[in-house]
């Protein structure tokens, strides 16, 4: 089980050092793990976000254990320099155009979460994000208008078969959980939208047992505050989903506990390969501190055992020590505790 570690910028090394040391408590057989250089530190060492060597070894490994990317110190340079292209990059040529970021109350968060408890306490969530195409990746650019104005345009698009492979992954995420999937866009007003809808309701006739519902993303972004327990699964678009994934955090306390698996066609020998990553960004302004929650990046591992390994059980007992972790009152200073990285790191590994 070849895992390439990617750690890259800001808290990106601290959490997944111990997401790491998660994974050797466990003593998994045939583990290997690979470490390279990605992002903001990739492009002072080698002179580029994502380098040759690095993509290589993400397309040798059988999973890719992601940590963050992203440093203002960059801000400056030009586009395909910057880190997030890194994790562009790497979701575009490894063809992981599924992404799958869970939220879902823990017990005894309930008061943490932005929102009142008893609303709080009924999320149990999962967003299908579709991963390589969208406004993302169309063609973009900065022109001079003739009357000398700048303008920035970005082409938002999407084809029908990158709708439907993504519909699938939905469709079948819903059948393995309460039946119901509730897919975004804004067909009100984008024609990638109506297409977007157009295709859902086609796949859709393949479900008969997944109730489809649809809602505009503005909706959505309300919904998810007012009523987040009526939510299974939310199938959306690149752009929509990275903006709800965010706000589904807040709902369910910290943006440090959410995690993802972004999962494409290709399988490995044991399941589909796979990139594992809290969604939670670099956050350079508690960089080096100790002080970020370590939570997401653990669970994303526990993601990767599911996924990518076939070792549910072993993803099971990182999960339920999670659980405990918080439900004991272990917390960091995002959920208004005091524990550091580190302390969360090692009460959770107490607990395994
Ligand atoms: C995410 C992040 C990335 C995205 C950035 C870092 C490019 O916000 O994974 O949600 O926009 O997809
Ligand atoms: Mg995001």
């Amino acid at each position: 089980m070849k895992i390439a570690v990617l750690a890259g910028d800001g808290i990106g090394p601290e959490v997944t050092a111990e997401a790491v040391a998660v994974l050797e408590a466990l003593r998994l057989p045939g583990m290997v793990l690979f470490e390279g250089d990605v992002g903001g530190a990739a492009y002072r060492r080698h002179g580029h976000p994502l380098p040759p060597e690095t993509l290589e070894m993400a397309k040798a490994s059988d999973a890719i254990l992601f940590g963050a990317v992203g440093d203002p110190a960059c801000d400056g340079l030009d586009r395909h320099l910057r880190p997030e292209q890194a994790i562009l990059g790497l979701r575009k040529e490894l063809g992981l155009f599924a992404n799958l970021r869970p939220a879902r109350m823990f017990n005894g968060l309930e008061g943490a979460s932005a929102l009142r408890p008893e609303v709080a306490a009924t999320i149990d969530l999962l967003i299908v994000r579709e991963l390589n195409g969208d406004v993302y990746f169309g063609e973009k650019g900065t022109r001079t208008l003739e009357d000398g104005r700048r303008q920035g345009w970005d082409m938002m698009s999407y084809a029908e078969d990158e709708v439907r492979r993504i519909a699938h992954v939905g469709f079948r995420a819903a059948k393995g959980r309460k039946g119901r999937l509730c897919s975004v866009d804004k067909a009100n007003v984008l024609e990638t939208s109506q297409l977007w809808r157009d295709v859902v309701i086609e796949v859709g006739a393949d479900y008969p047992d997944v109730a489809l519902s649809h809602m505009y993303v503005d909706n959505a972004a309300m919904q998810l505050v007012r009523d987040p327990g009526a939510f299974d699964v939310v199938l959306t678009g690149n752009l929509f989903g990275d903006i709800l994934s965010d706000q589904a955090s807040m709902c369910v306390g910290s943006i440090g506990l959410l995690a993802s698996a972004s999962l494409g066609a290709e399988q490995n020998q044991w399941g589909t390969r796979g990139l594992y990553e809290p969604i939670h960004g670099s956050a350079p302004d508690i960089a080096g501190q100790g002080k970020a929650n370590p939570l997401a990046a653990i669970l994303s591992a526990a993601m990767m055992l599911r996924h990518s390994f076939a070792m549910d059980a072993a993803a099971d007992r990182i999960e339920t020590a999670v659980a405990r972790t918080l439900a004991d009152g272990v917390f960091g200073a995002d959920l208004g505790g005091n524990a550091g990285t580190s302390t969360i790191g090692q009460a959770m590994r107490d607990r395994l």
